[in-house]
C-alpha cells in the first residue's frame, strides 16, 4: 500500500508523531511488531515500576497530565494514560507488523518498508514519501558474551523480562548492571527475600527521585554546573560517603554526565539503605567467567549463584531492519546529527525518541517531525 508517512513502532514516540500528523491532516500508518501499542510499558516492564520521572516531564503532545495525578506515577496509571491518549486521538497502528526491511527507491524517490505480518505470516510492502523510525532506545536486551555462560544451570534473565521477585525467594541471585533497573530489582528481589547480590561494573550517581526533579527544574534557571555542586551537597547530606559499601560516584557532576555523555543519574528506590544494611551485597567489577553454578570476578573470588538478572541494558536494533540507516543514524542505532536536530535526516527519513530523553523528548521529536514534513509538504504544493 501507499502512504505519506510510515512509522515505525507503537511506543510513546509513534503514536506521539502520528497524532501530531493527524493536527496538520497527513495521513500515516503506523507498524508495529507487537499486538499492542506502547509494548514496552504493557509486556516488558516489571511490576513494581513508577516512572522515574515527574510527570510533567511524562506526558504526549495535546494531552497534559491533570492536578489529580500523582507527580511520580506508578506504571499502572501511565498505561491508563496512553490508552486513554489512543481513544481520544482515535490511533489505530497496524499490529502484529515486523519490519524487516527499509530502503529509499532511487528510482520513485520513496521508501519502501517490508513488513512481516505475523499473524499470517505474508510479507507487506509499503511505500511512503517520508520514514519515521520510532522503535526506541531499547530495541533489543543486551547480555554481554561472558565465557562459560552456556554451562551456568540456573535461570538468566534479562532486566526486560523480569516480572518480579516472586520466583526467587530463597535462592543466591546476581543482578548484573547498576543502572535504575539493575537497582530496582536488587531491591526487588530483596523483598522477595532472594539473597542478593549486585555487581557494580563502574561508578556511578545515585540520586533520591525528588532531587533529580528539583535538579530537573532548577536547569531552566542557572548552570548545569551549579546544580551539580548544589547536587553534591544534597547526596553527602542524604547519603554520607558509599564508597565503603562499594558505591562510588564518578567525578563529573550527575546533570553534566547526562548532558554531555547520555549517561543518566540513577534513582533510588530504597536499595541504597539495603546495600549499608548489608542486606544487598555489593561486588565491584565484572564477570571472569563461569563454571555451572560458580562465577570467577574480576578480582579472582569466586561465588555459587541460582540465577542472574542481567540488568546491562538495550541495543537500538535500528540497523538490523533500515538499509540505508546511514542517512539518520550511526552504526550503534542512534541518530548522527547533534541535538537539537538529531530527528531530522536525509531523503525525508526521520527519528523520534532517540534522544535519551525519555518520554519529554520522544514528545518534541514527535512535534518537530510533524512540523517539517509539514512545511516540505506545503513547499511542494505551492
Ligand atoms: C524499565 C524502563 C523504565 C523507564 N522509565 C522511564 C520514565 O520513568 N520516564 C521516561 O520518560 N522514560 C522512561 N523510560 C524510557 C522509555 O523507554 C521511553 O521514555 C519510552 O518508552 C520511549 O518510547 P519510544 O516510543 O521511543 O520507544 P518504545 O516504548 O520502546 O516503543 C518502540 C515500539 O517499537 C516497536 N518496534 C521495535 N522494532 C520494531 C520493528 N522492527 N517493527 C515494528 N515495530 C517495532 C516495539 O515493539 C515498541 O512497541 C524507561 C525505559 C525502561 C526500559
Ligand atoms: C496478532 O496476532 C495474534 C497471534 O499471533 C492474534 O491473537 C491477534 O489477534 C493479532 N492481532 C491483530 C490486531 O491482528
Ligand atoms: C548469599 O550470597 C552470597 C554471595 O554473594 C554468599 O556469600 C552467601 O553465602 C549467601 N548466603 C546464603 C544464606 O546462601
Ligand atoms: C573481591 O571482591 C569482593 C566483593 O567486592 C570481595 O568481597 C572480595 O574480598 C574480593 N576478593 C579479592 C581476592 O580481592
Amino acid at each position: 500500500m501507499e502512504t505519506v508517512v510510515v512509522i515505525v513502532g507503537a511506543g510513546p514516540a509513534g503514536l506521539a508523531t502520528s497524532v501530531c500528523l493527524n493536527q496538520h491532516s497527513i495521513p500515516n500508518v503506523i507498524l508495529e511488531r507487537e499486538d499492542i501499542y506502547a509494548s514496552l510499558w504493557k509486556k516488558r516492564a516489571y511490576d513494581r515500576l513508577k516512572l522515574h520521572l515527574a510527570k510533567s516531564f511524562c506526558q504526549l503532545p495535546f494531552m497534559p497530565h491533570g492536578p489529580d495525578v500523582p507527580t511520580f506515577m506508578p506504571k499502572d496509571l501511565f498505561i491508563d494514560y496512553l490508552d486513554a491518549y489512543v481513544t481520544r486521538f482515535n490511533i489505530n497502528p497496524r499490529y502484529n507488523r515486523t519490519v524487516k526491511f527499509s530502503t529509499f527507491d532511487v528510482s520513485t524517490n520513496k521508501w519502501r518498508v517490508e513488513a512481516e505480518n505475523t499473524a499470517t505470516g505474508e510479507t507487506e510492502v509499503y511505500w511512503s514519501e517520508f520514514l519515521v523510525v520510532a522503535t526506541g532506545e531499547n530495541g533489543d536486551g543486551n547480555i554481554p558474551a561472558v565465557k562459560g555462560i552456556d554451562t551456568f544451570p540456573g535461570e538468566i534473565v534479562h532486566s526486560s523480562h523480569y516480572k518480579s521477585g516472586h520466583d526467587f525467594t530463597g535462592k543466591n541471585v546476581l543482578v548484573v548492571g547498576g543502572g535504575n533497573s539493575g537497582m530496582e530489582i536488587s531491591f526487588d528481589l530483596c523483598n522477595y527475600e532472594a539473597n542478593t547480590t549486585i555487581l557494580l561494573r563502574s561508578p556511578r550517581h545515585v540520586l533520591t527521585k525528588e532531587a533529580v526533579h528539583w535538579g530537573m527544574s532548577m536547569l531552566k534557571y542557572v548552570p548545569v554546573t551549579m546544580v551539580d555542586a548544589l547536587m553534591k551537597i544534597m547526596t553527602a547530606y542524604s547519603y554520607g560517603d558509599l564508597t565503603k559499601y562499594g558505591l562510588s560516584r564518578p567525578k563529573q557532576g550527575p546533570f553534566a554526565s547526562k548532558l554531555y555523555t547520555g549517561k543518566a543519574p540513577v534513582i533510588d528506590v530504597g536499595t541504597v539503605q539495603k546495600i549499608c544494611d548489608g542486606e544487598i551485597q555489593v561486588i565491584n567489577g565484572g564477570i571472569r567467567s563461569i563454571q555451572g553454578k560458580t562465577l570467577t570476578f574480576e578480582n579472582g573470588s569466586k561465588r555459587d549463584f541460582d540465577a542472574i538478572v542481567f540488568a546491562t541494558g538495550y541495543k537500538s536494533s535500528v540497523c538490523n531492519w533500515l538499509k540505508n540507516y546511514e542517512y539518520v543514524m550511526k552504526k550503534d542505532g542512534f541518530p548522527k546529527a547533534p541535538m537539537p536536530m538529531h530527528w531530522k535526516g536525509e531523503k525525508n527519513l526521520y527519528c523520534a525518541g532517540f534522544a535519551r530523553k525519555g518520554i519529554a523528548g520522544a514528545s518534541q521529536d514527535a512535534v518537530s517531525v510533524a512540523d517539517d514534513i509539514k512545511s516540505i509538504l506545503a513547499a511542494i504544493k505551492h
